[in-house]
C-alpha cells in the first residue's frame, strides 16, 4: 500500500523545477517515504534485509555497509534487528535525503550515517565492515525500457547490467572485516557468474548461496571472499 503524504518541491537533477508526491510504505513494518525520483520499495526485497540481519549474527565485530541504499529501506531493516552501526550509500543526492528522512523515523540516526558518493568514492580508507548489502542496478541498458515507471538511474546497469554491480564489489573489496560478507542483488545467476569473472583480477569470491525470488523478480547472492574461508 502507497500512500501519498505531501509535496516535495526541491528541484530535479538538471535544474527542472517540479513537484513530487511523497509516498510512504510499510517494509518489513518500517515506514518508508520516497517519491517518484526515487526507486519504490520493492516488498519482495525484505528477503535481503532478514538474510543480512542473519548474517550479522555470525559475522565479525563491525558495522554495515550498503551501497546503492536508495530511500534506505533494505539496509535499515535489517539494522533493525541488530545494534550494529550502518553506513548507507547513494550517488543519488534525492535517494540520500529520503534516506536521511527514513533514519531519523526508525529512531537511528544516532547510529546510521548516510554518505551522498558514488560507490567508488564513497569510503574512506579506515573503513571496515562485517556485512555489505549491495543493491546496484542491474537492468541491461537494452531492457530498461520495460520499467517506464522506474527513474533510469536507478535500473540501468549498463550494456550487461553489471557496471555499477562490479564497481560496488571492486570498491567493498578492500574495506571488508575477514570473515565478513557481501549479500549483492542482480537479475539473474548468469549475471552473477558473468560479474564474479569480470572483477577477478581484484579478488577472489566465493559463493555461498544463491536465492532466487520464485517469480524471476532477482537474486540475492552471499559472497565471502575467498581468503576469508577457514
Ligand atoms: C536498484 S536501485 C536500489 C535502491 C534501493 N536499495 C532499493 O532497493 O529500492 C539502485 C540505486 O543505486 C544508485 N546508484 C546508481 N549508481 C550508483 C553508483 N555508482 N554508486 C552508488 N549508488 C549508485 C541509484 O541512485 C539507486 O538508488
Amino acid at each position: 500500500m502507497t500512500n501519498e503524504l505531501a509535496y516535495d518541491e526541491h528541484s530535479v537533477s538538471g535544474g527542472v523545477e517540479g513537484t513530487y508526491p511523497v509516498q510512504q510504505v510499510l517494509f518489513g513494518g518500517l515506514a518508508i517515504q520516497f517519491d517518484d525520483r526515487v526507486l519504490e520499495p520493492r516488498q519482495w526485497t525484505t528477503h535481503q534485509s532478514f538474510w543480512a540481519a542473519q548474517l550479522m549474527v555470525g559475522a565479525p565485530a563491525g558495522p554495515v555497509l550498503e551501497l546503492c541504499a536508495g530511500a534506505g529501506q533494505i539496509g535499515l531493516l535489517a539494522l533493525t534487528l541488530s545494534d550494529r552501526a550502518g553506513v548507507l550509500v547513494d550517488a543519488d543526492p534525492i535517494a540520500c535525503g529520503y534516506a536521511r528522512g527514513n533514519t531519523e523515523r526508525a529512531q537511528m540516526a544516532d547510529r546510521v550515517e548516510v554518505r551522498n558518493a558514488r560507490a567508488e568514492q564513497a569510503l574512506t580508507p579506515a573503513d571496515r565492515f562485517a556485512v555489505a548489502i549491495i543493491d546496484p542496478p542491474w537492468v541491461p541498458s537494452s531492457g530498461t525500457d520495460r520499467f517506464p515507471a522506474d527513474p533510469l538511474f536507478a535500473i540501468d546497469g549498463g550494456p550487461a547490467g553489471l557496471d555499477v554491480a562490479a564497481e560496488c564489489l571492486r570498491a567493498v573489496n578492500a574495506h571488508l572485516l575477514p570473515g565478513g560478507s557481501v549479500l549483492i542483488q542482480l537479475g539473474t545467476a548468469e549475471q552473477l557468474t558473468q560479474l564474479l569473472a569480470d572483477v577477478e583480477d581484484d579478488a577472489v569470491w566465493q559463493v555461498q548461496r544463491v536465492w532466487r525470488q520464485d517469480q524471476g523478480r532477482g537474486v540475492v547472492a552471499h559472497l565471502q571472499r575467498h581468503q576469508n574461508l577457514a
